[in-house]
C-alpha cells in the first residue's frame, strides 16, 4: 500500500506500547484488504491526554484503540459511549466522525468470540475467574450477557460486588478474595472454565493457583499473551486439559475495532497464524 496524501491513520494510545501487537495486526489488514490507512503505535504521557485529543480532531485519525493506562480516563473527552463503556468504566476503541468522538469497548466481546471460534459455549456454564481489572470487568460483563450461569470472581484486594451485572442479567456472581482457598478449591470442582485475567505469570513462571485445583475436563484461558505459554497453562497442559492464552482475544477485539472503523472484516485466522509464527 503506497502512502499517499489521500492515507487515513489509526493508532493505539498507551504507555507502554511499543512492544504491542496491534500495529501489526491492523496494518496486515489494511494491506490485505487494500485499505489506504496506516496503524501507528501512540506512547504518550498522562499529561498529553488532552492534547493527543485535540490533535486527533485535526489530523486525519479516523479513529484508535485505548490501552492502559488511559482506558478509564478517555471516557471524560468522548462525546457518546455505548452501554458497556457505561458499565465498566473502561473504552478501548474511539472512532472519529465529524469531530466527534465515539467510544466502545471490544475486550469483552473479542474474548466471548475468542470462545466461540473454539466452539466453546457459555450460556448456562459455571465460570472461575481470576483478577477483577479492567480487562476482567469487561470479560465478566460479557459471560453474563451471554447467560452464564455462575461467576466467581477471585482476586487478592476487594475491588467490586459486581452486584449491577446480576441484576442486569440474572447470572450469580460472587466476589471472593483469592485467600479463600478452600472456596476456590471447591467452585473449580464443578466450574466448565477457569479464566485467569490478572498479570501474574507475565514475566515470571508465576501462577496463582495449585496444580491440584486442576481437575479433568476443565477448561483453561490466560488472556496472556506475551509469552506463548504461562506456568497456569503448563501445568493445564500437562494434566491433558484444553487451553488457550490470548491471543484469540487480542486478535478478535482488534478485529472488532477494525470492523466499528471500516465496515470489514480482519482476516483474524491468517493474523493469528501470522502471529503463532512469530
Ligand atoms: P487489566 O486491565 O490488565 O485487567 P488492571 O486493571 O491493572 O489490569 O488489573 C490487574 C489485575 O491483576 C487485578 O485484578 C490485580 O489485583 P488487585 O486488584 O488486587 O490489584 C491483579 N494482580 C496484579 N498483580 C497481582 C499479584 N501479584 N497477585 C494477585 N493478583 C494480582
Amino acid at each position: 500500500m503506497n502512502i499517499n496524501g489521500y492515507t487515513s491513520l489509526y493508532g493505539i494510545v498507551a504507555n507502554p506500547i511499543r512492544h504491542s501487537l496491534s500495529p501489526f495486526m491492523h496494518n496486515y489488514a489494511f494491506n490485505r484488504l487494500g485499505i489506504n490507512s496506516v496503524y501507528l503505535a501512540f506512547e504518550i504521557s498522562p499529561a498529553e491526554l488532552k492534547p493527543f485529543i485535540q490533535s486527533a480532531k485535526t489530523l486525519p485519525i479516523k479513529g484508535f484503540n485505548v490501552s492502559m493506562p488511559f482506558k478509564h480516563d478517555i471516557i471524560q473527552y468522548l462525546d457518546e459511549i455505548s452501554e458497556e463503556v457505561k458499565l465498566t468504566g473502561a473504552c478501548n476503541t474511539v472512532k472519529i466522525e465529524n469531530e466527534k468522538l465515539i467510544g466502545i469497548s471490544t475486550d469483552g466481546e473479542g474474548f466471548i468470540q475468542s470462545l466461540k471460534s473454539h466452539n466453546y459455549t457459555i450460556k448456562d456454564q459455571k465460570f472461575v475467574v481470576l483478577g477483577s481489572g479492567g480487562a476482567a470487568k469487561s470479560i465478566i460483563l460479557s459471560l453474563a450477557r451471554y447467560g452464564a450461569k455462575e461467576i466467581c470472581i477471585y482476586n487478592r484486594t476487594y475491588k467490586d460486588d459486581f452486584n449491577q451485572y446480576s441484576d442486569l442479567y440474572h447470572t450469580d456472581i460472587q466476589f471472593n478474595l483469592l485467600d479463600n482457598k478452600e472456596k476456590l478449591h471447591t467452585d473449580l470442582k464443578d466450574a466448565y472454565m477457569l479464566i485467569q485475567t490478572t498479570s501474574v505469570g507475565m514475566n515470571k513462571d508465576e501462577c496463582l493457583i495449585d496444580e491440584s485445583y486442576l481437575y479433568d475436563g476443565l477448561k483453561v484461558v490466560d488472556i496472556i499473551y506475551k509469552n506463548e505459554e504461562t506456568l497456569l497453562l503448563k501445568m493445564a497442559k500437562a494434566k491433558g486439559l484444553e487451553c488457550h492464552n490470548g491471543i484469540g482475544m487480542l486478535v478478535y477485539q482488534g478485529a472488532l475495532s477494525f470492523k466499528f472503523w471500516t465496515d470489514l472484516d480482519m482476516p483474524v485466522n491468517e493474523i493469528i497464524e501470522k502471529i503463532k509464527e512469530n
